[in-house]
């Protein structure tokens, strides 16, 4: 569980969103960014912690600003580039400028084979790998093969922003004090207490063959991790904690939790390869409150 001082039993949200907000600073596909406007009127009033364990490139923490942070994901690399940011700005920042000064497609390919190699052994390097080949590989997209290699070709942009020194200063400084963690979703059990906030946004249920993406790791996610997730959900509202849970609207998702509080938001697909294909498409939010 997160130790937090008596004084900080309850955190008005408007009180912890200040004017300077940090973007995503990763491209991720399911990423929130472009929901807050619709998930904010949904946000608890009060809570002590938050908790986010399907990070990604963490829209809604970003948003929310909150003093109290646990957030975890299966991405190792990602998470690693999250406590990079932290922890060795300046590391990172040294080699994302060597990056965008040598960006071309051989180099992009060179960079990926390091990156799956896994010889390099500073945290920093690392994650400015990782931000590179982000920012300039197809769609920004993340994904594995099924022997854990990032396997997503270079895409066609002309001027990639590989270094955004004022963003990632901004990020630096929201992360200061926040615990992360690599790992699966159900970890968040042994974190959290009573008034936390826990917010999950798992890989989506597929609503078609083509439209939905789920490869974030080589695992995948299945209609049994979605059955542990409701699981859990219920486990986090009885143990007094407000969850809030995104996902396609579908049947299956509503059946699973049918017993809670079901909104209707409106989200566009961008993770279809065809922009033609990405047109907006209903999604729900669950609510233990
Ligand atoms: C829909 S994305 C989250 C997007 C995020 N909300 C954003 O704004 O960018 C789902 C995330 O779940 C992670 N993930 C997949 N399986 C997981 C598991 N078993 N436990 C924890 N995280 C997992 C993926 O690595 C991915 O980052």
């Amino acid at each position: 569980m997160v130790a937090i001082p008596r004084i900080s039993a309850s955190f008005p949200v408007e009180k912890l969103v200040e004017e300077n907000k940090a973007a995503p600073f990763v491209k991720w596909a399911g990423g929130k960014r472009r929901l807050m406007s619709q998930y904010e009127q949904f946000f608890p009033r009060n809570f002590r912690a938050y908790h986010e364990p399907f990070l990604g490139g963490g829209a809604f923490f970003f948003h929310l600003q909150p003093r109290f942070a646990v957030l975890s994901d299966i991405n190792h690399r990602l998470i690693e580039s999250y406590q990079a940011i932290r922890d060795d700005l300046e590391g990172v920042l040294e080699c994302l400028a060597y990056h965008r000064s040598h960006h071309s497609k051989d180099y992009f390919y060179k960079c990926r084979e390091r990156m799956n190699q896994g010889d390099l052994l500073i945290k920093s390097d690392r994650a400015a790998l990782m931000i590179y080949l982000n920012k300039t590989c197809f769609n920004g997209l993340y994904r594995e093969n099924l022997k854990g290699d990032f396997n997503v070709p270079i895409g066609r942009y002309k001027a990639p922003r590989i270094f955004d020194r004022e963003n990632l200063e901004l990020v630096s400084a929201h992360l200061q004090g926040v615990e992360l963690h690599v790992g699966s979703f159900e970890k968040v059990l042994d974190r959290v207490s009573p008034g936390d906030f826990v917010y999950f946004d798992p890989p989506y249920v597929p609503i078609s063959a083509t439209s939905s993406f789920t490869n974030y790791s080589k695992g995948g996610f299945t209609s049994q991790h979605q059955h542990q997730l409701a699981d859990l959900f219920t486990k986090l509202a009885e143990r007094g904690c407000f969850v809030m849970l995104s996902n396609s609207d579908c049947g299956f998702v509503r059946e699973l939790y049918s017993k809670w509080r079901c909104e209707v938001v409106s989200a566009s697909r961008c993770i279809n390869s065809r922009a033609t294909k990405r047109g907006p498409i209903n999604e729900l939010v669950i609510m233990s409150y």
